[in-house]
């Protein structure tokens, strides 16, 4: 999603959470049930701007094979790779022409066969995308469907017959109108896209349309694949009478959007037609509008995901701030509401939101290595599965594009020349879109210092960042104390101490807004993370007396700070350390 949830929303929802409440009072076995996609680190490969082989400027599968060992050297287990099906990419791969078929910019079906055994040698597990809330207009469902109004294909998306009327108004993410019906004069009636117009939304009463779904995803579950992501799928069941939604719909969509009338019976259905006969992960885009809808996606008695990937957190940072104690709450709250059942993702970037230690931590040349590696911390000790985005781990920044032509995303560009054509401010719009675009995720992958920072001998398909020649993968290869090697020796630590995926997490010092504190623990094993997160010197009391502790890590190279008091630990900026309790 490019919108997070809009935070007075969310602030309203968590009175409305707290009341309605989850159960937490019968323990369960499952938070400690061991699973591997528990224990898992995610790598999530943005397939475009990671490798490029062939020299068109554009990554493709050759180019993450030949990078395999460098992913291989990071520690982690599993790679989500963002869609390498057949599409024109009008939405970078998420409007997909044939579900059963490889991107030609990203290679063929041998490339990709090589690329699951290559990773499977290495011990590595592959999670697609799967993109079935819409597929491609130019995809053959959609040339039969709109082709009349009486071909079986028809109702696999949703058409509303003009002399109806217009239909109620819905929202579209990225219409240059923000107008989701497009009407198409072939045959009279108007069709839904929540996304682009290129991008029709299927029709999942249609069991038809289901069943394809389900033995596509057999398809490449067949092939060895590890799992599947969901793209945008809260929103995939619809109200298909189309009532009039209230004024003001755009500004809280999801509300309206997520978990509609089905949603459940859908997951449930691919569950036990698909999920359940593999071994394989589960997760959608999204976690609903309230713990409660985030348990029922992922409870495991309910049998539908396996864990829930909520955008609160990530939502956030804005171009102004955001504030540490609101961070603290709102992680610490959804750690409370699964503390005992359902299961979690935790992350702070990927292909859709601008760049990690740009939002959450410190970009400038003082603050960005340290900051990096506070927010690589803090991602790997948090309760659920840590989902890393490509090049986060060399603590690589936002874009620093200066024009609108510098952007190729086609929803910053749709809004940009709607912003012309309403007469709005543009300027404020291009301040806004250097800060938060997308885009700033998706500049090529920064390996070494040649030409294009070796992403490519051609012309890349969006501008390299110009700081490749001092943060890029080969130079901090060679330094000890890099992001690099900060993160992999984070993944070591969260692989060697399981207390760091099932332990308990408390928070401490929490009116504390310089430090994030907290315990992790598991029977006797108790660890204690703390973390400045902030430009000054700051103390934290954690009520752990010092002389208890040993430090395990620390992103600082020299030694920490002498302790203040038994228990006040002094913080410099943007330090991080993790001790473990005698
Ligand atoms: C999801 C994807 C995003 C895409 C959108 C439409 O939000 O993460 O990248 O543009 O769906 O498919």
């Amino acid at each position: 999603m490019i919108r997070s949830f809009p935070s007075k929303a969310f602030a309203a929802l968590f009175s409305l959470v707290i009341f309605s409440g989850c159960n937490q009072k019968e323990p369960s076995p499952q938070i400690s049930d061991k699973k591997w996609w528990k224990e898992a680190v995610v790598y999530q490969i943005y397939p475009r701007s990671f490798k490029d082989s062939d020299g068109d400027g554009i990554g493709d599968l050759n180019g993450i094979i030949s990078k395999l060992d460098y992913i291989k050297s990071l520690g982690i287990d599993v790679v989500w790779l963002n869609p390498i099906y057949s599409s024109p990419n009008d939405d970078n791969g998420y409007d997909v022409s044939d579900y059963r078929n490889i991107m030609k910019d990203f290679g063929d079906m041998k490339n990709f066969d090589s690329l699951v055994k290559g990773m499977h040698e290495r011990g590595i597990k592959l999670v697609m995308d799967l993109v079935v809330n819409h597929s491609s207009d130019e995809h053959e469902w959609f040339k039969q469907s709109r082709s009349s109004r009486t071909n079986p294909y028809r109702d696999y998306y949703h058409w509303w017959n003009a002399e109806r009327g217009k239909p109620a108004y819905r929202y579209s993410l990225f219409d240059i109108n923000h107008d989701a019906w497009r009407y198409d004069s072939l045959t009279n009636a108007y069709y839904l896209h929540y996304f682009s117009p290129k991008q029709p939304d299927l029709n999942w009463e249609n069991p038809r349309l289901r069943k394809e779904v389900y033995d596509i995803m057999k398809f490449w579950a067949d092939k060895g694949i590890d799992g599947f992501r969901l793209d945008a799928f809260q929103f995939a069941a619809k109200d298909t009478s189309f009532p009039e939604f209230p004024k003001g719909l755009e500004n809280n969509f999801q509300l309206y959007y997520a978990m509609g009338p089905h949603l459940h019976d859908y997951l449930k259905e691919m569950n036990s037609e698909v999920f359940s006969r593999y071994d394989v992960m589960s997760v959608a885009e999204g976690a609903g509008n309230s713990f409660d809808d985030a348990h029922n996606l992922v409870d495991a008695d309910r049998k539908e995901l396996d864990m829930a990937y909520a955008f609160d957190g990530v939502g956030i940072a804005t171009p102004q701030g955001y504030s540490l104690l609101h961070f603290k709450d709102v992680f610490s709250r959804w750690d409370s509401a699964f503390a005992v059942k359902g299961w979690l993702s935790i992350f702070l970037s990927n292909h859709d939101q601008a760049r990690m230690v740009s939002r959450f931590g410190n970009d400038s040349p003082a603050f960005r290595d340290l900051s990096a590696k506070m927010l690589a911390t803090f991602v790997l000790t948090m309760r659920g599965t840590p989902y890393y985005y490509n090049g986060d781990e060399l603590g690589m920044t936002n874009a620093g594009f200066k024009t609108i032509t510098d952007f190729r995303d086609m929803p910053t560009l749709n809004e940009y020349r709607h912003q012309k054509d309403i007469h709005g401010d543009t300027v404020k719009y291009l301040e806004r879109v250097k800060a938060e675009s997308r885009d700033n995720g998706r500049t090529p992958f920064q390996w070494d210092t040649t030409k294009n920072a070796g992403f490519t001998t051609g012309t890349p398909w969006i501008a390299v960042n110009p700081n490749y020649k001092a943060i890029n993968a080969d130079l901090e290869e060679k330094d000890q104390n890099s992001c690099l090697n900060y993160f992999r020796k984070m993944v070591k630590l969260r692989k060697d101490n399981p207390v760091l995926v099932y332990g308990k997490y408390t928070l401490l010092d929490k009116g504390n807004p310089k430090v994030y504190a907290y315990l992790r623990e598991e029977g006797e094993k108790k660890m204690l993370v703390v973390l400045n997160f902030s430009t000054e010197t700051a103390r934290v009391e954690t009520g752990i007396s010092a002389m208890n502790t040993k430090l395990l890590i620390a992103n600082y190279p020299e030694s920490p700070v002498s302790k203040t008091g038994d228990d006040i630990f002094e913080l410099r900026p943007y330090e991080a350390r993790i001790y473990q309790l005698k």
